[in-house]
């Protein structure tokens, strides 16, 4: 069976030259990986176990069948980075692009909101189209900290919003950590049901747990076959034949081309279905490889839009960046005959937009080949449930291998609990009264400004 192609032609050196991998040094660094995998086997991290643990899958059923028997017209999705981006790519993937535009595009299920921005001018505009359904409104809050300002804030502004309906307690689900937090005592209190994460699954690699599927099982979505693609992928990834592992030879690339200058990795499907995902590995890689001054730069653009806006920047610019491409089309919509007096146009006469979608993507490969802008291309034969599973998987394994070639902790994140004490800090959080000190202090420094 043959579902998702990587081709790394383009990646090597006989194909970009001194811009390209060299062969010996990929076969190297694969057998370095192989020792670190043989250990990562004994002792695998703990997001690798969840395709066989299933972690808590009946519990979402049972809360999902409550859910789908109480006419939800809303669904209301609370969380930030690892804890909104796994669902936003699920939905942006398997739900139809039209979505929340109209109801026969729904299959009967409720329209989405995700909130993971706490921008005021976005946040009441969402309330305000949410507040005449709020008794047919279902919410989910996701935290594994329970502490992340942005989703409490909103959790404080949504709770009072349901709570002037009656029954909401039973359309309100928290995700969280299984024992720390301050969901857990709110879940308490209020009596709200939880899902959680498994210990040790951070909130980047929990995409394949309630924090995902959840919200996915309530949109119907089949989350044992996104569990089934990323066990294939496993399975695929657990037999050490070298340069046959898609995990160890993309991670392998993906080093060696940091190492080697180009520490931009570019993210471009040709499937706009795959957009989410593009975000969510740009997230994945930046919070777990970028440390101690390390870390590759993941930027994303979009094929074929952004043909007309980056890839000029690809061809000719400097070269530090590698591309990596994704294509998927399934769908035809034929090019009808028009213009019959313009024989400028008739080559697309009668053709298909899948075609010239194919066409536009071979066509960038090959000038960023012949420009010598390392390029790998991932081909998936369709985007589904399974692919989309077996892509979570594959893609947290690079990430996880990176780290440890690059030597940094790829399940730690710094840089961003720092952000977080500041912000509670600078609004008054007790017991953080130093770090407030120390922020106004920064804060005083005297400002270089131009004022328009
Ligand atoms: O991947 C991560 O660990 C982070 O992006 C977190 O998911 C994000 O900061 C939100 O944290 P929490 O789920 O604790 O609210």
């Amino acid at each position: 069976m043959k579902t998702i192609t990587m081709d790394l032609t383009n990646a090597l050196a006989e194909a970009v030259g001194a811009n390209g991998i060299d062969a010996g040094e990929l076969a190297t660094t694969l057998a370095n990986i192989s020792d670190y995998y043989a250990r990562l086997l004994a002792k695998p991290f703990a997001f690798m176990t969840l395709p066989e643990t299933k972690f808590q899958f009946d519990e979402m059923w049972t809360l999902a069948d409550k859910a789908a028997a109480m006419d939800i017209k809303n669904l209301v999705i609370l969380g930030i980075g690892g804890s909104s981006l796994g669902t936003q790519t699920i939905f942006e993937a398997l739900l139809h692009p039209l979505h929340n535009m109209e109801e026969r595009f729904r299959n009967g299920k409720p329209r989405y909101f995700i909130l993971d921005n706490i921008d005021p001018h976005k946040m009441a505009a969402i309330v305000e189209t949410i507040i005449p359904d709020i008794d047919r409104t279902f919410l989910v809050v996701i935290s594994k900290s329970g502490e992340t300002p942005e989703t409490i804030s909103q959790f404080m502004l949504f709770n009072e919003l349901m709570r002037r309906s009656p029954g909401y307690q039973q359309r309100i689900v928290l995700i969280t950590d299984r024992e720390k937090g301050l969901l857990n005592r709110i879940a308490e209190k209020e009596g709200y049901p939880t899902l959680n994460l498994p210990d040790g699954v951070g909130g980047r690699f929990s995409v394949l747990t309630p924090v995902g599927l959840f919200p996915s099982a309530l949109m119907g979505l089949d989350i044992k076959r996104l569990s089934a693609g990323a066990a294939g992928m496993a399975a695929h990834t657990v037999r050490y034949d070298g340069e046959e592992n898609m995990a160890f030879v993309l991670a392998a690339i993906l080093y060696l081309m940091d190492r080697a200058g180009k520490k931009i990795h570019v993210v471009m499907p040709y499937c706009e279905r795959l957009g989410g995902f593009a975000d969510w590995f740009r997230q994945l890689e930046a919070e777990s490889l970028g440390k101690k001054g390390l870390g590759p730069t993941p930027t994303k653009s979009m094929g074929v839009t952004d043909q007309h806006s980056q890839l000029q920047l690809y061809v000719e610019g400097p070269k530090d960046k590698c591309v990596i491409l994704f294509y998927s089309a399934t769908q035809e919509v034929p090019i009808p005959a028009s213009f019959d007096y313009l024989e400028d146009v008739q080559y697309l006469a009668n053709k298909d937009m899948k075609s010239l979608f194919h066409a536009e993507f071979q066509g960038t490969r090959l000038s960023l080949t012949e420009a010598q802008t390392p390029n790998i291309s991932l081909i998936l034969d369709e985007v589904s449930d399974y692919n989309l599973g077996a892509l979570f998987y594959l893609f947290e394994m690079v990430t996880a291998i990176m780290g440890h070639l690059l030597s940094v902790n790829a399940f730690d994140q710094p840089g961003v609990e720092q952000g977080k004490i500041y912000t509670k800090a600078m609004m008054g959080k007790k017991g953080l009264e130093k770090e407030k000190e120390h922020t106004e202090a920064l804060l005083l420094r005297r400002a270089k400004t131009i004022v328009f």
